[in-house]
């Protein structure tokens, strides 16, 4: 049976330590993987638009000398015809040795898990899960801060349907001594599921506010996100909310000297272009960190991880 990546606890803890050490050491010695992946195809479908993920994802393959094949859209693929998500994923099976695959819909990765003779990653389902951004997240962290507890991070944007958030909240729980505080209007407040989930069940202390220049004095990390004119269905309601939160330099002067500032992108307003020039932001080292934790989960997904035999005299530096 394939091994399949639906959900970050898909993941053990020490998995996700081991791959981030290896991506840790792609970076370090990328030579050294660059042919780990020959004559194995990764197969990208994304039913939903997509710049990070689908690319990181390709760049990865490339990167550890295998190729890539798939589509950006559903219009360029037989969903368009009406195909269904099992048989279009039963068929790539038979084309790709792993599968990367966004939908719209919370459960369709699960879905192609099911009928798929070959890993399947899910790659953003609807507002549900992103396990390899959260992936993403956990290699940054702990590049920025060196370890993956001992924080209080902020959440802030939109956390009901921030898949990013959902994903990155449950892996993040699992390594203890952390506590959160949840910055949202009230109308995008984190999903019950969640709390009760990731926070309530391991007693992790967390606050819910609307204020973030309250909280953000006392934050380690924060997590900015979108809010997601996609997910809503009325465009009144976007409106109203898109502009919730915009984070500028000035709001910054009051935050400590040793936050970091995390974003899953794309961004709209919510954090100004100024920001980027300061230290703290580290949002475009997040996006090249992508890239690096998507080989290490290609590896292991393929059993080709060092260590586990299948890479043996590959990765020697
Ligand atoms: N972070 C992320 O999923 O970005 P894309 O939508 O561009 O893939």
């Amino acid at each position: 049976m394939p091994r399949h990546l639906i959900d970050i606890t898909d993941l053990t803890v020490g998995e996700i330590d081991g791959l981030i050490a290896t991506a840790e050491d792609i970076l370090s010695h990328p030579a050294a993987y660059q042919d780990a992946c020959q004559r194995r195809q990764l197969a990208t479908l994304f039913f939903e638009p997509s710049t990070r993920t689908r690319l990181s994802f390709e760049s990865a393959m490339l990167s550890l000398g295998g190729s890539v094949l798939g589509f950006s859209s559903a219009q360029s693929s037989s969903a368009a015809k009406g195909e269904t998500v099992g048989d279009t994923v039963r068929t790539v099976s038979c084309y790709a040795d792993i599968i990367a695959m966004r939908h719209p819909r919370e459960g369709a990765p699960y879905a192609a898990a099911q009928v798929s003779e070959v890993p399947v990653i899910n790659a953003g389902d609807g507002g549900h899960n992103h396990p390899t951004q959260t992936l993403t997240d956990l290699l940054t962290l702990h590049r920025e801060k060196g370890r993956l507890g001992g924080f209080t991070v902020g959440f802030c944007g939109d956390l009901k349907f921030g898949r990013t958030v959902h994903s990155l909240v449950n892996a993040l729980s699992r390594y203890g001594d952390i506590r959160y505080d949840f910055i949202s209007p009230v109308e995008l407040k984190l999903p019950r599921y969640v709390k009760e989930e990731a926070l309530k069940k391991r007693g992790i202390p967390y606050s819910q506010t609307t204020d973030l220049e309250e909280v953000l004095p006392e934050l380690d990390v924060l997590y900015m996100t979108r809010v997601q004119r996609e997910r809503f269905f009325n465009e009144e309601d976007y409106l109203r909310l898109k502009d919730s939160y915009v984070l500028t330099p000035a709001k910054l002067a009051r935050a400590r000297q040793d936050l970091s500032i995390l974003h899953p992108l794309p961004r709209v307003n919510e954090i100004t272009a100024a920001v980027d020039r300061d230290p703290r932001a580290a949002y475009w080292r997040q996006v090249r960190n992508g890239k690096f934790i998507r080989m290490a989960l290609i590896l292991l997904l393929l059993g080709l991880s060092p260590g586990n035999g299948g890479g043996e005299g590959v990765y020697e530096h």
